[in-house]
Formats: structure tokens, sequence, C-alpha cells
């Protein structure tokens, strides 16, 4: 997501700041900005794209002065344009932000009642001016930024000026990441450690609910309730190539390990717990459309297909409406029957997939309704789409698709409840009772990423394999194909995805001693079913490995080996039984060597048919 980067000390900052928002170009942004205070008063310059366009926007306006803030954002909220560039301004207040802002749209209109005018579609202005609105009575900026804070709810990093205050940076953290580094003399802040790694090696990672002020002399940290914080820096013996993978050998490993906070950042302030109910502004769909919908047709390729897959088991599970799923490129292919009252959801993580973009303007020109769902803002298919539903995942880039996919999985879930309450098919009740389960998945994903040394071990045999088969049933056959497609992708294995009822029509002529079978059974009404599927394959000399719920006490029985993830609400399983499958292809790739960020043959997004 977005980079943060500040600087309070003696040296010209304007350098440092692009020279640090350069070595976060990793996490991925579509504009860039600074504000330098120059002894009198702050400037500011911003540009789209690539950090390129800020260096020469800064030739024909330098920033002279050594205190100052940078930003490369990520678009969430609002396109990737100038205005919605940050930092943002109110007054003399300039600021930065990480996150996003889940009640921006309430306190919007409490500022715009009291007399605001708006300059940017982001909901990080919003804060400028409440900051500015606080710091009116006189506090100091510090007090000025803790009263704003305690209007928001959400997930934030901010870094803030006072042009009133020019020795100073405040920042604050919840759920974003900010971490402060020691240099002598000099103090810097950044969203990631490589962006001032050059300059300090100490360092000191804010943690949850922290705010604190910078000045020359040092850090003073305080929690948001006021009481003074004293922890001390530690000294960072990353290298710098380390410290972009925030420590994790590959950015595939740190991008699963992610997979926690990216759900959580794609579910906040979409989720009503109390009505039982997706709030959702950006999905174009209002409640006659949803009721009237005659079909759900899901347009995608690779991963996105899979994704799709359980999609399908949503609608038809919870909203009743016919659904299928279409490969983008067999789509194309064919002369679909679709158009009005037809809901086609294109689903892509680039939102650049050529394939999925072709096969949505066949849907559109036969008038069906169209819904992109993507994780870069501003993107072809969303563009091309009536209405669009923004995963939050960050930029993914490891090629083999993880963080995307399951946040994906989130967005089918959301969409889904969605449409069940406006339908009339889904029950407050029953809605809350998976919204609740639903929120507490991240903490379930957790306890699974902690399994990574038992998976570890349980890879190393597979390494050996020369074809290995992914059986699911029901809600857990796209996690089967998926667990196939990322075994082959990285690790180069040959491997099938196969709906578990389908072995004994033909692949089970192919299990013998050397053909592992990977089993998603977790306790569910097909768990029985696949059970005796694994048998078959177990009686032909199959070395089973399931991946079951932990209370499956008869699984011994049944699988040579076994992960064990958390009993959850059924139709949320897909999460917890992802993450093995996704860190077992991961270890199996690492024991053999590939390259697994960039697999041969491979490219991230797809703009070829
Ligand atoms: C995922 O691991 C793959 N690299 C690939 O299958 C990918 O999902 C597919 O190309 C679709 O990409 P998209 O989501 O960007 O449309």
């Amino acid at each position: 997501m977005c980079g943060i980067v500040g600087y309070v000390g003696p040296q010209a900052c304007a350098d440092i700041l692009v020279d640090g928002l350069r070595r976060l170009e990793y996490r991925g942004y579509d504009s860039a900005g600074l504000a330098v205070f120059d002894g009198k008063r702050t400037g500011v310059v911003r540009a789209v794209g690539k950090l390129q366009n800020l260096v020469t926007a800064l030739k024909e306006k330098p920033l002279p002065g050594s205190l100052g803030i940078g930003h490369t954002r990520w678009a969430t909220h609002g396109r990737p344009t100038e205005v919605n560039a940050h930092p943002h301004c109110s007054g003399e207040i300039a600021l930065v932000h990480n996150g996003i802002i889940e009640n921006h749209i309430e306190l919007k209109r409490h500022l715009a009642e009291e007399g605001v005018k708006f300059a940017s579609d982001t909901d990080t202005e919003i804060v400028a001016h409440l900051i500015h609105r606080e710091a009116k009575t006189g506090d100091d900026l510090l007090g000025a930024v803790r009263r704003a804070l305690g209007h928001v709810h959400g997930a934030y990093a901010v870094a803030v000026m006072d042009a009133r205050q020019p020795d100073r940076i405040v920042v604050a953290k919840n759920a974003s990441p900010l971490v402060i580094g020691f240099g002598e003399g000099e103090m810097f802040c950044a969203s990631d450690i490589p962006a001032i790694l050059p300059y300090t090696k100490r360092m000191l990672p804010l943690e949850e609910g922290e705010i604190g002020v910078l000045t020359e002399s040092g850090l003073e940290l305080y929690t948001l309730d006021g009481k003074r914080v004293d922890r001390q820096p530690k000294t960072i013996t990353w290298s710098a190539s380390q410290a972009e993978k925030g420590g994790f050998k590959h950015f595939m490993l740190k991008e699963i390990n992610e997979q926690p906070r990216a759900i959580e950042d794609t579910i906040r302030g979409r989720v009503d717990l109390a009505a039982g109910d997706v709030i959702e502004s950006e999905l174009g769909i209002d409640a006659e459309t949803a009721k009237s919908l005659k079909r759900v047709y899901f347009i995608a390729c690779g991963t996105s297909h899979h994704a799709t897959l359980y999609g399908r088991f949503l609608m038809e599970h919870i909203a009743k409406v016919p659904s299928q799923t279409e490969l983008a490129s067999e789509f194309i292919g064919r002369d679909p029957v679709v158009g009005e009252g037809d809901l086609v959801v294109a689903v892509s993580q680039s939102g650049e997939t050529l394939d999925t973009l072709a096969a949505l303007k066949v849907a559109k020109e036969k008038g069906a309704r169209i819904l992109a769902v993507a994780n870069v803002i501003d993107s072809a298919i969303p563009r091309a789409a009536h209405g669009a539903f923004y995963t939050h995942a960050g930029p993914e880039i490891g090629v083999a698709s993880t963080k995307c996919f399951t946040t994906q999985l989130a967005a089918m879930v959301l969409l889904a409840v969605f449409l069940g309450r406006r339908r009339g098919t889904l029950e407050k009740e029953r809605a809350q009772e998976i919204l609740q389960n639903f929120v507490e998945i991240p903490n379930q994903m957790r306890t699974v990423l902690a399994l990574d040394d038992i998976i570890r071990d349980l890879a190393r045999p597979l390494a050996q394999a020369k074809s290995a088969l992914f059986l699911g049933r029901g809600v857990s056959y796209p996690i089967a194909v998926e667990g196939a497609l990322k075994l082959k992708e990285i690790s180069y294995i040959h491997a099938e995805g196969y709906a578990a009822g389908e072995m004994k029509h033909g692949p089970i002529a192919l299990i013998d001693a050397d053909m592992p079978v990977i089993a998603v059974m977790p306790d569910d009404k097909a768990y029985e079913k696949i059970a005796s599927n694994v048998q078959e394959a177990k009686a032909r000399e199959g070395h089973v490995l399931a991946v079951a719920t932990r209370h499956n006490a008869d699984i011994g029985g049944i699988a040579h080996n076994a992960i064990y993830v958390p009993k959850v609400d059924p139709v949320l399983s897909p999460f917890v039984t992802a993450l093995p499958l996704q860190l077992l292809s991961y270890f199996v790739a690492d024991f053999k060597g590939t390259d697994v960020d960039q697999p041969r043959n491979l490219a991230k997004t797809v703009t070829v048919e």
C-alpha cells in the first residue's frame, strides 16, 4: 500500500525524502508527493505516476528546507490524480497517511456541515481538516493530532507537520506500519525499514495506538490516551534487500504472511455487524437490481477464476441466484447467452488481464450489468465496468498470487451477503453470524500461519514428486484446484486439482505409491464423502496428506499425514484451508531452489490473448 517518509534535522530533506520513497517503490504506487517547510511556509509538490515525474516537478518547483514529509499513494479512495495525491493540507497542516479511514463518509458530512470545502476525493484529506480544526484551539500539534484521531475509526499511519511549529513531525499508528529512525541530531519516519536504512540502523517500529513527536533531539512517545511510553530503538542488521522483504526470504512468503492484514483491510468499513449487512456504495447495484437478478456470471483467469468458483458456491448457497463461472478466454471463444438481468462479475487482481477485459466487453455489449473485483484502483477492468469492488491486498510482487486470492475470496463473501440480504434469501440472524465469524477469520488465519514449521517438514518429501493430485469437494473444490496451480507455478511439479467425486471417473488410474494426494477436507457436510475418496486413493498406495479440521480425530486412520486447521464456519473454511497449500507449495519450491517470486515463463499481468 502507500509509503510514508518523514525527516526532521539539519539537512535539506527533499532528496532524502525522494530517496526514501524510491526504496518503498516495491509497495506499489500511482502518485507521489512531498511537503517541505522552507522557513516561512510549507511548500507542496505532487505528481501522478512514477517518482521520476515528481523529480521533474521538483526541478520546476524546488522545495528547500529541512523538515518534510513524503508519500507514495496506492489509490483506494479516489482516483490516482494529482489532487488526490498526498500530502493533503488544511491551513498550516500538511499530512501523509497510509491506511483506510472507515468512517470517512460520516466525518466528511460533519465537516461539510461546518463549512469545510474539500479539494480531493480521499479519506485522508478529512484527517487533515480534523487536525486543522483541533489545532485552532491553540494546543500543540501533538494534542491536536491526538484529539483529531479520537474521531477516526480505521487503519492509519500518519505523519503530520504544522508550519506554526516547524521543529517537529507528529506521527501516529493504528493497524498500518510506521517505523522511526534515530540519526545523530536528525530523526526519520517511514512505512518500512528500507526507506531509511541508508541513513540509520537504529529503528523503533511504532506499536498499535502510539503517537509520537519527532524533533532533532529525538522521539517523545505516548499512547493515544496520553501515557508516556519508554521503548528503546533496536539496531537493524538486515541488508536492504532483506529489509524490502520484511526479513522474509521471498516476497511470496511475505505476502502469504500478510494475508490476515489484507483480509482485515478488505473487510474494514464494509461490514455492519448490528444490521447483519454489507455496506458498499461502490457496487452500483441497488436493491431492485439485486432482487431482479436472473443470473450471476463470473469471468476470470487463473487464480482469480478459482476465487470465482468459491463465488459461485456462495452465490447459490447465500444469495440463491443461479450462477456460473467462466474462464474468460473460453467465454469470448463462444457465443455466450448473457444479457439484461444478468450480473457479470469480472475478477482480476491486476485489473488488466486482456482475456477478462475482452470477456467483460462482450457481456457489456450484450446488455449485462458489469461489476469488477480488482486490486488495482482505476485499472482497465474496473474502468470498463458499471461498478467496482476493490480488494485491499496492497501490491503483490510475487507472480504467484496469494494475498490477492484470499482477498478475492473475501470479496466473494461480501458480495454474496450483500445480494443475499437484498434478495431476502439471507436472514438477518444468519448474516450476523456469518459476518461475525468472518471478522474473526484473520485471527484464525494467523494460527494457520504459525504451522509453518510443520508444513515445511511435510513439504520436503513432496519436493521429490513428479506429480501430485489435489482433491476437494463443495466449498473446498476451489481450494484444491488453486493448491494444484500454486504447486505447478512455482515448483514446476505437475499437479492436478480435481473434484474428489470425479477421481473414480479417471484420475484414480494414476494413483500409486509415487503419487502424493493432498485432500482438502475440513469439517463440513462433504467430509464423509471425501473421506471415502481418500480411502480409495490410500487403497491404491497413494500417499495422502489431509488438510483437515483439528477435531476430526479419525483423520489419523484415513490420511498418512494431516495439517490441522481451526474449526470455522463451514462456508468460510477456504480462508483457513488455502494457507497450508500456499505454504506447502512455497516450501517445495524453496527446497527445489526455483525462482519463487519470478517463476519461469510467467508474468504478473497478462496483457496478451
Ligand atoms: C496466479 O498465481 C497466476 N499468476 C495467474 O493465474 C493469475 O491469477 C491470472 O493470470 C489472472 O490474473 P489477474 O487476476 O490479474 O486477472
